[in-house]
């Protein structure tokens, strides 16, 4: 006899095309469920490759009870391993991020190659074989300059939208790029909450006064809803773009656990800046114009991005809590471009930086609500909001799918 767990009862019961039952956004139990079946299972964004520009870079990131480090080989390879060191267990790195020769435990000193292999522990006597000893891979791939981990033993295939990112966003140049500036916030709502106000621009025109000056928040001219629904305008776009080789066209994964389409931004705007200009002086990769638009990329569970021809955003999620998200933001520049001769740093970051912090209040006000004891799932606007509803019709499949053969004990 099985039972189905409490979150899978949840998601049995939910009504289509609603926000959530109340505990899926709080409760630890469904917290764990989702680390247990989402995120020590799906493809993750690390950050892009831009972060770790020589030999020894490296980043750390906390995947639920999962410390990582990623880090660039003397060969130039990106790896990912358990930030977990075999002697006693001792976290490696506790920094966010930086540049090391060797990766040293400080506990005692027992030292790694950037490749995994320990190198180095004293005085273990005669019989203890290091090679035994190496750090524990994680999977790690860099698509593009977009680096990606997977915790579990067999990761799910990428290899499609390997491909799709190899097209879309090769154009853009991230091998060639560096980083400009790098935010790291934390949204007190759970991480579906940050996700599901990133796919819907309902709230745009009421939260986000410097974005909409040049991102659009009708879901046609942002095929929100896909390629089916797209105006006019973004086709002439399309083709526009891709007459100049720069693929365009609506793709995604069959459940749209990810997408890639461009949009034009409004009035040939060239950039997410105040006054609409370019905010870089020097266009990346080789995009062919200054108005090509914002190419948008998403990968469930935790990435959006924007690939624009003068710079590139790229945003992490990661769970923290049930209700406690960070988001990791980087902004991308040539990497020739010189601040302060090239471009000017807060016309650069000014939109996102604020419209992060427009999101966090909305977010984090949207938890306050759903914690109270009188929430009850709302309906979406199908209007508006199809891309919410594509994101909690993947969540709630997978969940059920995976949760489905788990069985409580029975007599
Ligand atoms: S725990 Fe790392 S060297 Fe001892
Ligand atoms: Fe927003």
């Amino acid at each position: 006899m099985t039972n189905p767990t409490p979150t899978a009862q949840l998601i049995a019961q939910r009504q289509a095309k609603h926000s959530l039952p109340r505990d899926l956004y709080c409760s630890e139990t469904t917290y764990r469920d989702d680390l247990e079946m989402i995120w020590y299972r799906e493809w993750l964004f690390a950050g892009p490759a831009a972060e770790l520009p020589k030999t020894g870079s490296f980043t750390t990131m906390q995947v639920g009870e999962y410390p990582v480090i990623v880090t660039r080989g003397a060969d130039g390879r990106v790896r990912a391993f358990h930030n977990v060191c075999r002697h006693r267990g001792q976290r490696l790195c506790a920094t966010a991020s930086g540049t090391n020769p060797k990766l040293v435990c400080p506990y005692h000193q027992w030292t790694y190659d950037l490749d995994g292999k320990l190198i180095f522990a004293r005085d273990m006597g005669p019989d203890f074989d290091p090679s035994k000893y190496g750090l524990k891979p994680v999977h790690c791939v860099d698509i593009a300059g977009l680096i990606f981990i997977c915790l579990a033993k067999i990761p799910p295939p990428i290899n499609e939208m390997a491909a799709q990112i190899m097209r879309y966003v090769g154009p853009h140049g991230l091998k060639d790029a560096r980083i400009a500036h790098s935010s790291t916030i934390v949204e007190r709502g759970n991480w579906k909450l940050v996700i599901e106000n990133n796919r819907e621009c309902y709230h745009c025109g009421g939260s986000h006064p410097s974005l909409c000056r040049t991102y659009s928040d009708d879901p046609s001219m942002t095929a929100m809803e896909g390629p089916d629904s797209a105006s006019p305008e973004i086709i002439d776009h399309w083709k526009r773009c891709e007459g100049a080789d720069l693929p365009s066209r609506f793709v995604h994964h069959p459940q749209m656990q990810w997408r890639l389409a461009r949009i034009p931004l409004l009035n040939h705007a060239e950039s997410y800046t105040l006054s609409g200009k370019a905010a870089v002086r020097q266009r990346m990769g080789t995009v062919p114009f200054a108005d090509a638009g914002a190419l948008l990329f998403f990968n469930y569970p935790n990435t959006w991005n924007h690939f624009l021809a003068d710079h590139s955003v790229v945003f992490r999620v990661v769970p923290i809590g049930p209700t406690e998200t960070q988001v990791t933001t980087h902004w991308l520049v040539h990497k020739d471009a010189v601040e302060g001769v090239d471009y000017d740093l807060a016309d650069l970051t000014h939109v996102w930086m604020h419209t992060n912090d427009e999101d966090r209040i909305v977010v984090e006000e949207n938890q306050a609500g759903i914690l109270s004891p009188a929430y009850e799932p709302g309906p979406y606007s199908t209007l508006q909001e199809e891309g919410v509803i594509q994101f909690t019709d993947w969540y709630c499949a997978t969940m059920a799918e995976r949760l489905g053969p788990q069985t409580m004990a029975a007599e």
